[in-house]
């Protein structure tokens, strides 16, 4: 019997500004960290830029077009913060509300209801400049930012979401650099996160000041991580790895609390002197859904021999490669068969997260909010894109949520990544997870045997053969 889902069930798509929108210089719009990381030679993989990218600024019409012949009822996007406050002066940028203020209009007019992040990575640079998310006062320009998009979109939007995997936020881009701006600063990420969570909480205040009855959620990477055998060492290493990459965030947003044993783990790294009074108060809001983003599972193992550096060893040297109070701990090569990002495909452990999560927090709506691969497709003498493995990929997935659902977890919604081939950050155009394919030379939009395989779930609320 083919699976069927809850009525009412979402069926979405997700982007983000930077991936998609291009017109980088236009309507005021200033540089974000991503402008100036993309333009420094040898950052991007293939040296692209989010320039142009797939042009959905102009484009917007077309793609909101694709998204209903796709029957999908949710379309999560993000606002790109430099459109809206461009300068350090703190002025509100009405032409780049207006973009937004549109988009929305559109969105609704076709039936599909805006989900709407506030950050998903694209920092102004003029903060960058100021510091960047380990200078506190930029959670607090946040939250002005926040303020001001939410008054002037209000209740057209279905569902805001203050912030997209602010792990990939502190620890791509402050800790290992691979991510703008490009640190390789333990401490620094530390801080970012703790200014991360910070300006959660009070970008969720921000936005309800404004919008009482505002749905407000955040967006987590939760890190599906396996001890690589069961060897004390190995169960030790994935649980540092759980510590940082996800109670780091689960706890103060959700319990108000950081574990003593993260503040422990990380001791030789910071003491965390940024976390100040009634922070963790500020924090933990009240939420109505956690977003959950999943690719791939990875295995945690102890490197032999290894011990936790010395506060004077951490601070010397800035552990490339590694996470804040794991440089005792890598990762087992992942398991073929691989998609083009080198990440395995692990569904069950989607049904896992998400079953754990509900557990641990009763009563709290889960969405997932991105999943998908990245393959190399090619377009086919007909002209279009046969991408048996992408559809292959999500029907595991998408299946592997219906499990969940199965065992209780309250999950209300599914988006892919992506609705199109996008600008994938280091690897630029390089690496396309589009459900519809982005022919960067024409901004054609061509379809892929997935984005019809996903027409045909939206459209039936019933996974397709
Ligand atoms: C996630 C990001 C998203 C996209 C996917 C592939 O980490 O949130 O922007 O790049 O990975």
């Amino acid at each position: 019997m083919a699976r069927t889902f809850p009525d009412g069930f979402t069926w979405g798509t997700a982007t983000a500004s930077y991936q998609v929108e291009g017109a980088v210089a236009e309507d005021g719009r200033t540089p974000s960290i991503w402008d100036t990381f993309s333009h420094t030679p040898g950052t991007v993989l293939d040296n692209t830029t989010g320039d142009v990218a797939c042009d959905q600024y102009h484009r917007y019409p077309g793609d909101i077009a694709l998204m209903k012949e796709l029957g999908i009822t949710a379309y999560r996007f993000s606002v790109a913060w430099p459109r809206i406050v461009p300068a350090p002066d703190g002025h509100i940028n009405q032409a780049g509300l207006d973009h937004y203020s549109r988009l929305v209009d559109a969105l609704l007019e076709a039936g599909i209801a805006p989900v709407l992040t506030l950050y998903h990575w694209d920092l102004p640079q003029y903060l960058q400049d100021a510091g960047g998310w380990p200078n506190r006062e930029v959670a607090y320009r946040f939250a002005d930012y926040a303020a001001a998009v939410a008054q002037a979109l209000g209740d057209r939007v279905s569902m805001w979401t203050t912030l997209n995997e602010p792990w990939c936020a502190a620890n791509l881009g402050y800790g290992e650099g691979v991510h703008a701006p490009g640190w390789h600063d333990h401490p620094a990420a530390l801080a970012a996160a703790h200014h991360l969570n910070v300006a959660h909480g009070l970008g969720a205040q921000a936005v309800r000041s404004v919008l009482p009855d505002a749905k407000v959620s955040v967006t987590l990477n939760l890190h599906a991580v396996k001890p690589a055998s069961d060897d004390p060492d190995d169960i030790e290493a994935a649980a540092r790895i759980r510590r940082v990459g996800n109670d780091i965030w689960l706890l103060p947003m959700l319990e108000g609390r950081y574990d003593e044993q993260l503040l422990t783990d990380t001791a030789h790294v910071s003491d965390w002197a940024f976390v100040q009074d009634g922070d963790l108060a500020q924090i933990r809001q009240p939420l109505a859904a956690l977003g959950v983003n999943y690719y791939f599972t990875s295995y945690a193992r102890h490197i032999p021999g290894s011990v936790t550096p010395t506060r004077e060893q951490a601070a010397a040297s800035p552990w490339v490669g590694s996470w804040p109070g794991a440089e005792t701990v890598d990762f087992l090569p992942p398991e073929p068969p691989l998609t083009a990002m080198g990440w395995n495909q692990e569904p069950q452990a989607l049904t896992d997260l998400l079953v754990g999560v509900a557990k641990r927090y009763p009563g709290l709506d889960l969405i997932v909010t991105e999943n998908g691969a990245a393959f190399d497709d090619t377009v086919s003498t007909d002209g279009l894109v046969h991408d048996p493995l992408r559809v292959a990929y999500l029907r595991e997935h998408i299946e592997a949520v219906g499990r969940a659902l199965d065992a209780g977890a309250p999950v209300t919604g599914y988006f892919v990544w992506s609705l199109l081939d996008n600008f994938e950050w280091a690897l630029g155009n390089s690496r396309r997870f589009g459900i519809i394919r982005t022919d960067y030379e024409t901004q054609e939009r061509i379809w892929k045997d997935s984005g019809r395989w996903y027409q045909q779930l939206a459209t039936t609320n019933r996974l397709p053969d």
